[in-house]
């Protein structure tokens, strides 16, 4: 089988929210499940925190669980991750919402390595809202938007992702 995999390394993605106990955990089942359905699960390396401290060590949120279960995913093994320096050295920091992104980026995370998560929906960027204080519906728009986004990802991950990145490409 031709290998289309350029780097030798695994390309390490760390997807970062606010309390890492709704969006980014979320984004993390989804897309980890992709790459294990593509076949990229050994190439490929997906982790997700929190800028906030609150919720470390926690599982997930039962509305985010339950959001997932329900479209058949396990959430069980998420416990919340705490976003801080050891993390800059991820190919890619996929934030959630420009939140997230100054907080990464006051921190002092490498700008040219920080994008949003849904710079690769493919129906257009923006941020994924913070569901936490909403009601259901907020959590089903973020499994949508997390589902596409992850397709596409994996797509670009499976034809060879850059590892460097251009912003937006
Ligand atoms: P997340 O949602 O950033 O998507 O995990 C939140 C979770 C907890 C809080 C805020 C947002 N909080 O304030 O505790």
């Amino acid at each position: 089988m031709t290998d289309r995999f350029t780097p030798a390394a695994p390309t390490r993605i760390a997807l970062v929210c606010l309390g890492n106990i709704c969006r980014s955990p979320m984004a993390h089942v989804v897309l980890a499940g992709q790459i294990e359905r593509a076949g990229l699960a050994e190439r490929v390396e997906v982790t997700s925190s929190g800028t906030g401290d609150w919720h470390i060590g926690q599982p997930m949120d039962s509305r985010a669980a339950a959001t997932l279960t329900a479209a058949g995913y396990d959430p069980t093994a998420h416990r919340a991750r705490h976003f801080d320096r050891g993390w800059f050295d991820r190919d890619l920091i996929l934030v959630m919402d420009e939140n997230n992104r100054r907080d990464v980026l006051d921190l002092g995370a490498p700008a040219d390595r920080v994008m949003l998560f849904r710079d690769f929906d493919p129906e257009g960027t923006g941020e994924v809202p913070d569901p936490y204080y909403g009601g259901e519906d907020g959590f089903q728009r973020v499994l949508a938007m997390v589902t596409r986004t992850a397709s596409a990802l994996t797509q670009r991950l499976a034809g060879g992702l850059d590892r460097r990145l251009d912003q937006g490409s």
